[in-house]
């Protein structure tokens, strides 16, 4: 059968800076065969040419035109116009694709209209195992929006057609926390309240909004990381071992969690960079926050007592996304060892920039004293394997061609994640302005008590 993935905004900034290039590191790679085509669909009036063109201004990752442009179709059209798709699918029909990935790289209001164009049209029939439909995050603004969209989605389209894209969930570490969990013994036995003391999960960035004020200012820190992208993580440290390593018994553990998991309301601290009013397309008085500490629990036996806490934010003092584990300190290590330091073994999961695990541990200081200090075993994920470890997108877009539906989010997992920020997102919390990454910490040390550096 011969395939064809067709993207929807093809002139905006998630293809020219993810789609194009994983597709073109597929075609290297072999993984789309020379039959294949990638139709490039957008509004402006342009030649494939023209739209290379421009592509290559935007594009900041290598690319090979000559190899990529073969596979490459552009079609201008007006996706609210619903007598546009005709031409779309006499493209389609008439050279023979009848296997068909479409990939909405658009804005979520969209969504419902593309879809209900693409079920009249004839595009995708409901339940033809052979057209899959693609959904950026965020899916919904908040509960009910989210359950107005896939209302529309469920009228058009089964369930198993449906990819809800969380692009977390492509990056290889993040896939590598069931394997690190359940592979390793060790871990499994020891992965609940008795031994770990708390959670912390962390992604945080140097940079601003970037230009994307007209998504970001609708959306915030809250919906575009808290909602999915920490929630996910937080779910696959917290769940329960699956019955099965099968897609579905994954999303029912991770939904178990989600339904247990609560926020301490009085924890969350929102913040807003200096300087952010200023960015470009951003509201006047916005309120948008940038930066969120919140602190969950996980109510189950497994987890009580243990604290999550996430932090996420813009224009703070590193990039870096990771997950710690704190395992619970040996209340006799102290009688035993006189230089003994507390609370000092942990597990890092890194996620970016590197990918990689980090155990710290409790060793003898070399030498003639009985001091104890941390030593690292330390695995970089990404070292032995320079220029093989694909990015988030090679694994999404592979995995959706191959109908492998693991790492894409099941709607009850989007239902259960929004019920847990709907919670704090309609609180009028304040946001508290931040000119860098110390004065936020502060303030979080004042008005709360804790140090975030200290988790
Ligand atoms: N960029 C990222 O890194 C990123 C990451 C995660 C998720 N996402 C999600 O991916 C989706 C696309 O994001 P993006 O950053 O690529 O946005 P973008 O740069 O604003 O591009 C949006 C695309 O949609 C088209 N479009 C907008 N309104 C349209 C309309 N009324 N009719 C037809 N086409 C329309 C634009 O066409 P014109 O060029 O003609 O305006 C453009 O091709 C969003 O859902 C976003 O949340 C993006």
């Amino acid at each position: 059968m011969k395939k064809a993935i067709v993207i929807f905004g093809a002139t905006g900034n998630l293809t020219y800076k993810k789609l194009l290039p994983a597709l073109n590191v597929l075609i290297n790679n072999k993984r789309i065969n020379l039959d294949d085509k990638i139709f490039l669909v957008a509004r402006k009036d342009l030649t494939l040419n023209e739209y290379i063109d421009d592509a290559k201004t935007q594009v900041s990752k290598y690319i090979d035109w000559d190899t990529l442009s073969n596979y490459l179709e552009y079609i201008k059209m007006e996706v609210e116009q619903t007598d546009s798709y005709g031409v779309l699918k006499d493209t389609l029909d008439s050279n023979g694709y009848s296997d068909t990935t479409f990939y909405l790289a658009l804005p979520p209001e969209l969504f419902p209209i593309v879809s209900s164009g693409l079920n009249q049209s004839g595009l995708v029939k409901k339940g033809e195992e052979s057209k899959r439909i693609v959904f950026e995050k965020p899916f919904g603004q908040n509960l009910k929006t989210a359950e107005e969209i896939n209302r529309v989605l469920w009228k058009y389209f089964d369930e198993s057609q449906i990819y809800r894209i969380d692009h977390y969930l492509g990056k290889e570490m993040i896939q590598n926390i069931l394997i690190v969990r359940f592979a390793n013994k060790i871990f499994e036995k020891t992965w609940n309240h008795n031994t770990i003391r708390s959670i912390v999960i962390k992604a945080k960035e140097t940079e601003g909004i970037m230009n994307r004020g007209n998504y970001y200012d609708k959306i915030g820190a809250l919906k575009d990381m808290l909602q999915s992208h920490l929630l996910q993580m937080a779910a696959l440290i917290g769940m329960t071992k699956p019955s099965s390593f099968k897609s579905e018994d994954i999303k029912n553990a991770k939904v178990r969690i989600f339904k247990d998991l609560e926020i301490d309301k009085n924890s969350v601290v929102l913040g807003q960079y200096k300087g952010y009013l200023e960015e470009k397309h951003v509201a006047k008085e916005s309120k948008t926050e940038t930066f969120v500490f919140a602190k969950a629990n996980i109510k189950n036996n497994k987890w009580k007592n243990t604290p999550i806490y996430f932090i996420t934010g813009k224009k703070l003092d590193e990039k870096r996304s990771e997950i710690i584990i704190n395992f619970n300190d040996d209340s006799q290590l102290q009688d035993m060892f006189l230089g003994a330091k507390k609370n000092n073994t942990k597990l890092i999961i890194k996620v970016a920039p590197e990918d990689g695990v980090l155990f710290q541990l409790n060793v003898k200081q070399p030498g003639l004293s009985d001091d104890i200090i941390s030593g690292n075993l330390d695995y970089c994920h990404t070292c032995n394997w320079v220029g093989n470890t694909p990015e988030a997108y090679e694994k999404l877009l592979l995995d959706i061609i191959s109908d492998n539906k693991t790492l894409f989010t099941r709607w009850d997992e989007i239902e259960a994640m929004w019920k847990i920020v709907d919670e704090i997102n309609g609180d009028n919390l304040e946001r508290y302005i931040y000119s860098n990454y110390a004065h936020l910490r502060q303030m979080i040390k004042d008005s709360k008590g804790v140090d975030i550096d200290d988790l």
